[in-house]
Order: structure tokens, then C-alpha cells, then sequence
């Protein structure tokens, strides 16, 4: 396999900021909200899609985002769902996807929910020995998919969220849990997942090659699920992961490790953060504003339970901010600022250090990178309702 280093390319749309910016301004409402740029989600679906490697299928994750607005358009851009609870099945459901357009993988499931899971017909990865004995019993006659911890025979990255292979992931069987089922054919698939926001592609593939020495001990094979973490750039300068690269090495392995089995093997697709994180804003309004030693602390008419990135991942989440006054982006010097929200939680932070002009009260602060794992996240923590959102 060729090694292929950190790659990036230039986004086609460069104004999006721009766009939220002018929409903002003809806001009558200063209610906190998201907006969706659809185009933009539309285009991150087509990456996807143009992967040339002819037996694909995507599947969209909705831990990112579950809203019936954003499930809507990853229904009219033509991909499937990955959930991993009862609650996005019925969301999916809602949005008119069929169990054939559904894969699940989570851990630890009931018997429940697994006999639920076999009577639809869904693509399920399972997480354990255990759970493959149980599905045997209730679904007897329905192949799976088994989610691999590879993580002895690669070294592990830290990715955002934490490690996701390896003997500190409780996530997948291991190794030998792995090889002690060869020769199971009720096995169709082979699930990885490596990480979340990753934009090291070479780490992917490492990876893959990996998972793909264990095809040959399983004769039943339709599938090999590469999982998500397809990352974002974080500080939004236009630059982004690059498909068309990936796409190609993913399909010359594919293509090669296809020929020497006994069938073309199927690669599913689970991502999630990167189909509509940069499509999507978040947008407060300014109510007060302090000074502490050399800081300004900004406060704004939500809160974090709205915009709960930053209250998950307090170490790793970082949105770009805009500050806009009328429908103006203020440009003038910037200062070390926080971004706090309207609570007495002493942690209702939107962002804790971030550099921004001079606010005054009622500006509108816009957050980026907002589309993924933020409104679908929002906790009745703290009794604030779950924010509007606008799709444009
Ligand atoms: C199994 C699985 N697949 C896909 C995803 C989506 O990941 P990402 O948003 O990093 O693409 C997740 C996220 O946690 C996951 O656990």
C-alpha cells in the first residue's frame, strides 16, 4: 500500500461564514439557533459517493446529528443511517428510512433489543463473544457483523473523544476473540471503527490493511465496515480532508483484496462528523460583558446545554467564532475573550478562550463548525429549550 501523508485541499465554497453572517442580520428573532447551509451537507454526502470503488454503500451516523431537518437531506442525498439506539431508529423511521437503509453497532445491548434488531432486518455489528451467543440463540437463522479492536497490531492515535482501539478501548472484540470465531460463515461483516476527527489519512489506512489481513478466516464475508472519523479542520480555514485521494487508495486495495476472495466485498461507510459539521452555525446574542484581568468574558442569551460541544470535549472542542454587529463583521482588534452562557452552572462556557473584537451588547456571536454533535447533544441540564433550527 502506498503511504500517503497528511493531505489536504482547498473547499470549493469559501463563504459560508458570509452567508450565515448576512442571514443573521435580517434575523428578527434573537432567539438562539443553528443554521444549515443544505448545499453544503449535500456536497459532503457527494464525496462520499463519488468514491469510484463500485460496491459502496454510506451511512450517514447520527450520534452527529439527528435532527429531522438534517435527516432529511441525507435521505434526498441518497445515503443510509448508522444509529447505535432504539431512539434514532424511531428518528430514522420518522424520516422515512427503511430497515435495509439501516446499519447499528453499540455495545452491550439486550436481548430486547437484539431480537428487535433481527425481526427488522437490520445490518447489526456485534461488540462481543457474548453478544455473538446471544444473537445465535434469538436470531438463529440471520447472519451479523463483528465490531474488531485491532488495536494490538497497530499503534493507537489519541483521537478526539479518546482511544479507540486497543486494550484501553472498551469498544470490539480483540484479536483472539476474533480469530477464536474463523470459519463462522453466519459472519457477513467486519466492523472498525479508528477514531473520531481524523485528518491523518495514512493512520486510516494503516489501519485497514490491518483489518484486512483477517478477511480470509471468515468464508462468509459480504462487508467490511470502515467506520467514520473522517475529520474537520478545526479552525476552519477552508482546508479539508481529501476524499479523492482516499478514494482512490481505498479503492485500489478494495479492488485488490476483492480479486483474491471469493466475492467483491461491499465497504460501508459510517460517517458522521464530517457530513454537516462545517454546514452548520450556531447563533447568540450578546447580553453582558465583563472584564477579568486581561480577558473579556462575553455573555450571550444561551448556553452550553444548547451548544454542548465545548461541555463534552472541554479539552478538544474548538469552534471559530464571528462577531457581527447589524450585518457587519466586526474586524477590529482582537482580544483574549470567553464566551459564557446565561446560567449560574459555573462551567456554562460556549468557548473559554477565544480571540474576538471588542463586543457590545446585542452583536450576534457566531460559532462554526456547529453542525455535528451540537443541537442533536443539547441536555435539559439547566431547563433551557433545545435551539431553532434554519436550514438555507
Ligand atoms: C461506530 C461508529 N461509527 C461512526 C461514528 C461517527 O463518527 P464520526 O462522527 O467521527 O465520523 C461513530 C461515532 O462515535 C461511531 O461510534
Amino acid at each position: 500500500m502506498p503511504c500517503i501523508l497528511f493531505s489536504m485541499v482547498m473547499t470549493t465554497e469559501e463563504l459560508l461564514p458570509e452567508r450565515i453572517i448576512r442571514f443573521s442580520g435580517k434575523q428578527n428573532d434573537s432567539a438562539p439557533c443553528y443554521v444549515y447551509i443544505s448545499s453544503e451537507i449535500k456536497r459532503m454526502c457527494q464525496q462520499f459517493k463519488d468514491i469510484p470503488y463500485p460496491h459502496v454503500s454510506v451511512h450517514f451516523a447520527t450520534m452527529a446529528n439527528a435532527m429531522p431537518g438534517f435527516l432529511r437531506i441525507i435521505r434526498e442525498s441518497g445515503l443510509g443511517v448508522f444509529i447505535n439506539t432504539i431512539g434514532h431508529y424511531k428518528a430514522v423511521e420518522k424520516a422515512g428510512f427503511s430497515p435495509e437503509e439501516i446499519v447499528f453497532t453499540a455495545s452491550a445491548s439486550s436481548d430486547e433489543l437484539l431480537q428487535f434488531l433481527g425481526d427488522q432486518g437490520i445490518t447489526v455489528n456485534l461488540d462481543s463473544l457474548h453478544q455473538v451467543s446471544r444473537w445465535r440463540l434469538l436470531c438463529p437463522n440471520r447472519s451479523f457483523g463483528i465490531r474488531c479492536n485491532i488495536g494490538d497490531s497497530v499503534f493507537p492515535v489519541d483521537t478526539t473523544g479518546g482511544v479507540f482501539l486497543g486494550s484501553s478501548s472498551r469498544l470490539g472484540l480483540d484479536l483472539d476473540e476474533i480469530r477464536s470465531l474463523a470459519g463462522d460463515s453466519d459472519i457477513k461483516g467486519l466492523h472498525l471503527y479508528v477514531g473520531t476527527n481524523i485528518l491523518e489519512m495514512d493512520y486510516f489506512l494503516r489501519c485497514y490493511d490491518k483489518l484486512l489481513e483477517l478477511v480470509n478466516i471468515f468464508p462468509g464475508l459480504e462487508y467490511i465496515d470502515l467506520g467514520g472519523g473522517f475529520g474537520v479542520d478545526e479552525d476552519s480555514t477552508g482546508v479539508e480532508f481529501d476524499f479523492k485521494t482516499y478514494g482512490e487508495a481505498v479503492t485500489q486495495l478494495f479492488t485488490k483484496v476483492s480479486g483474491a476472495y471469493t466475492r467483491p466485498l461491499r465497504i460501508i461507510f459510517e460517517p458522521g462528523r464530517v457530513i454537516g459539521a462545517v454546514a452548520g452555525f450556531f447563533i447568540s446574542t450578546v447580553t453582558d460583558i465583563k472584564y477579568r484581568d486581561d480577558k473579556q468574558l462575553v455573555g450571550v442569551n444561551a448556553s452550553s446545554a444548547q451548544f454542548p460541544r465545548p461541555l463534552f470535549y472541554p479539552e478538544e472542542a474548538v469552534h471559530p467564532a464571528w462577531l457581527v454587529r447589524g450585518s457587519k463583521l466586526v474586524e477590529s482588534m482582537l482580544v483574549k475573550s470567553a464566551v459564557y452562557g446565561c446560567s449560574t452552572y459555573s462551567r456554562d462556557y460556549l468557548s473559554r478562550n477565544i480571540m474576538l473584537p471588542q463586543a457590545m451588547i446585542g452583536d450576534k456571536i457566531i460559532f462554526g463548525n456547529a453542525g455535528a454533535y451540537c443541537n442533536s447533544a443539547h441536555t435539559q441540564f439547566l431547563g433551557f429549550e433545545q435551539a431553532a433550527e434554519y436550514y438555507i
